[in-house]
C-alpha cells in the first residue's frame, strides 16, 4: 500500500486529489473535441465529468494492481486548475506503471505537463517502488511525444494500426522509463 501525502508541490505547480468543485474548470478542456482527440474518453459533458470525479477519478492511493491515482494540477501562483494527470499501477509483479496527462489548452506551452508528470515519476518510482513507467501515445500526438522525450523516456515500440480508437485504426508509440534511468537523470540535473 502507498498513500502519497498531498498536496505535492513542484516549482510552479500543486498536485492534489480532484474535487467536485473542479468540474466546471475540467469541463473546459474535456469537452473540447480537439483536446481529447487522443485521450480514451470524451468529449465529455458536465454530468460525465462529475460522475467520473466521484468514481474512476477518485483514487488517491495505491492498494493493489490496477489502482489509479488521478490528480488535479493547479498553478501555484494563481490557484487555477491547469489540467490533470494520472498514474496507473499496471502490474504488481513487474512493478510497472503508466502515466496519462491532459492540460487546459490555455495553459499549454509553458512546460506544465512535463513538470506535473515529473512529479508523478517521483511518486511512482520513489513512492510506490515501480521498476518501469510507460506511456502509450498516438503517433500523431507530437505534443505528447515531446513531453515524455523531455522527461527521458525511451521509445520502445511503434505498433502499427494496433488500436481501433474513436472510429479509426491508430498507430501507437510505446515509451518507457526505468527506475535506474530516472535516478541517473535526476542526479545529472
Ligand atoms: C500533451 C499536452 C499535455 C502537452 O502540453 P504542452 O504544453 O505542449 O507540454 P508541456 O507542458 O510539457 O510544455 C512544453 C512546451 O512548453 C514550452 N515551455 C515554455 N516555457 C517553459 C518552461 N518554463 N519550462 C519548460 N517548457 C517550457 C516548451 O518549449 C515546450 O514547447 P514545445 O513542445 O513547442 O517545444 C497537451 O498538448 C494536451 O493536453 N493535449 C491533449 C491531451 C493529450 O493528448 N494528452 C496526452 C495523451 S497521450
Amino acid at each position: 500500500m502507498f498513500a502519497p501525502d498531498y498536496p505535492i508541490l513542484t516549482d510552479r505547480l500543486l498536485l492534489r486529489p480532484i474535487a467536485l468543485s473542479d468540474a466546471e474548470a475540467m469541463l473546459v478542456y474535456k469537452s473540447d473535441a480537439e483536446n481529447v482527440r487522443y485521450v480514451p474518453y470524451g468529449p465529455l459533458t458536465l454530468d460525465d465529468v462529475e460522475e467520473r470525479i466521484t468514481t474512476r477519478w477518485a483514487g488517491t492511493r495505491f492498494e493493489k494492481q490496477d489502482d489509479a491515482v488521478c490528480l488535479a494540477v493547479e498553478e501555484r501562483e494563481s490557484g487555477r486548475l491547469v489540467g490533470d494527470v494520472v498514474l496507473f499501477w499496471r502490474s504488481e509483479n513487474d512493478r510497472e506503471g503508466e502515466v496519462g496527462y491532459i492540460l487546459d489548452p490555455a495553459f499549454a506551452g509553458r512546460g506544465y505537463a512535463a513538470e506535473a508528470v515529473g512529479a508523478l515519476l517521483a511518486l511512482g518510482f520513489g513512492g510506490l517502488g515501480l521498476h518501469r513507467i510507460a506511456a502509450r501515445i498516438d503517433e500523431r500526438n507530437t505534443a505528447s511525444v515531446r513531453v515524455v522525450e523531455r522527461l527521458g523516456f525511451r521509445r520502445e515500440a511503434r505498433l502499427v494500426e494496433s488500436s481501433w480508437f474513436k472510429g479509426e485504426w491508430t498507430t501507437l508509440l510505446i515509451y518507457a522509463l526505468l527506475e535506474h534511468e530516472w535516478r541517473s537523470s535526476i542526479i545529472e540535473k
